[in-house]
């Protein structure tokens, strides 16, 4: 199994999920809508791709374009089988991620998390590709103040968990429709930050973000006054909530891993957990950087954000 698509490729995980299986030898097509990236990240894979001790240099191939659109994902398909690298595995990561503007904007999320994904698994299934690992969230445990198992009760309190969580139900009834085809992996992401050890792949917070980790780094470099921590009043020991960061070269090795545990079974359908297991609270956080990075960040407290829960740690 060497020829992988990844949906929304140029993102944050994507980038640098392809970086790494580039690494270790895979045939890369990205499709990407630059919805939530730009052409400069490209030219970044393209450069560490370069960097590469990789005979096969055309060992990445891009589309511009939407998941919403049949036609594109289609072309991407036949374009594979032309060049004779039919695709054997679909990393799904297109998709919107953030908690509160799902709040704002739900109609946005269904079209694009749900409606896409719906789109990719049929033209997979036209192409006879049945090999998928999806790109799913904590967020669907909703709140739970237990450390989160596979099968922790699943009960989403925002619309950007909800949709993650119905195209989970729509694979499981996909595969239950024919389990001796459908070789199905949610990986449920905790909170993923940090970046590629050259530099050059991060958490791009040029499009205002809302995620803490780039907040945090637009504080240290004075691109914004202070940081709004969201709500003083949580039911943890500081008052702030918790999260299970996770460094994002190690969610790109737990795509390896999903992808070797795809190619070693012919079907099947499995939810897994990829967190580290220790929980940091905002304020935690905060004095970590402050002390790595030798910078003062300065904080307000806020009101709570809709759609927040005070923890997420995985077993
Ligand atoms: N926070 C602040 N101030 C900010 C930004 C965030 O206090 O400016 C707080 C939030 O209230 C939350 C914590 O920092 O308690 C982490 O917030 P993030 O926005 O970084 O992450 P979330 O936990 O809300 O959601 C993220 C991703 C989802 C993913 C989820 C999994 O956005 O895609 O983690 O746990 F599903």
């Amino acid at each position: 199994m060497k020829n992988i698509l990844i949906t929304g490729g140029l993102g944050f995980i994507g980038s640098n999920t392809c970086i790494y299986l580039l690494e270790k030898n895979f045939k890369i097509f990205i499709i990407d809508s630059f919805l939530n990236s730009s052409e400069d990240i490209l030219k970044k894979i393209k450069y560490l791709n370069l960097q590469l001790n990789n005979t096969n240099k055309n060992n990445l191939i891009f589309f511009e374009g939407d998941i919403r659109d049949k036609d594109t994902l289609r072309n991407v398909f036949k374009y594979a089988l032309k060049v004779d690298a039919p695709i054997d595995i679909v990393i799904h990561l297109a998709g919107l991620k953030s908690v509160s503007e799902s709040e704002r904007n739900k109609m946005l999320y269904w079209d694009i998390n749900y409606k896409g994904s719906k789109n990719l698994i049929e033209i997979m299934e036209e192409n006879n590709c049945f090999s998928l690992i999806f790109s799913s969230s904590a967020t669907i445990y909703g709140v739970n103040n237990t450390i989160l198992c596979e099968d922790s009760i699943i009960k989403p309190i925002n619309n950007y968990g909800k949709t993650k969580l119905a195209v989970e139900k729509l694979l499981e009834e996909k595969y239950i429709s024919n389990p001796k085809l459908w070789n199905i992996i949610n990986l449920r992401y905790f909170n993923p930050i940090g970046g590629h050890s050259s530099g050059l792949l991060g958490e791009d917070s040029y499009k205002n973000p809302n995620n803490l980790f780039p907040v945090l780094c637009m504080v240290a470099n004075n691109d914004r006054k202070y940081l709004e921590i969201y709500g003083q009043d949580w039911e943890t020991p500081d008052r702030t909530p918790i999260r299970d960061y996770i460094h994002i070269e190690d969610i790109a090795k737990g795509h390896l891993c999903a992808i070797n545990y795809l190619s070693q079974r012919l079907s099947g359908f499995i939810s897994i957990n990829l967190g580290t297991g220790k929980g940091t609270s905002v304020l935690e956080l905060i004095k970590i950087f402050e002390k790595v990075n030798n910078k003062k960040i300065d904080f307000i407290f806020s009101q709570r954000r809709n759609g927040d829960v005070a923890k997420y740690v995985t077993s």
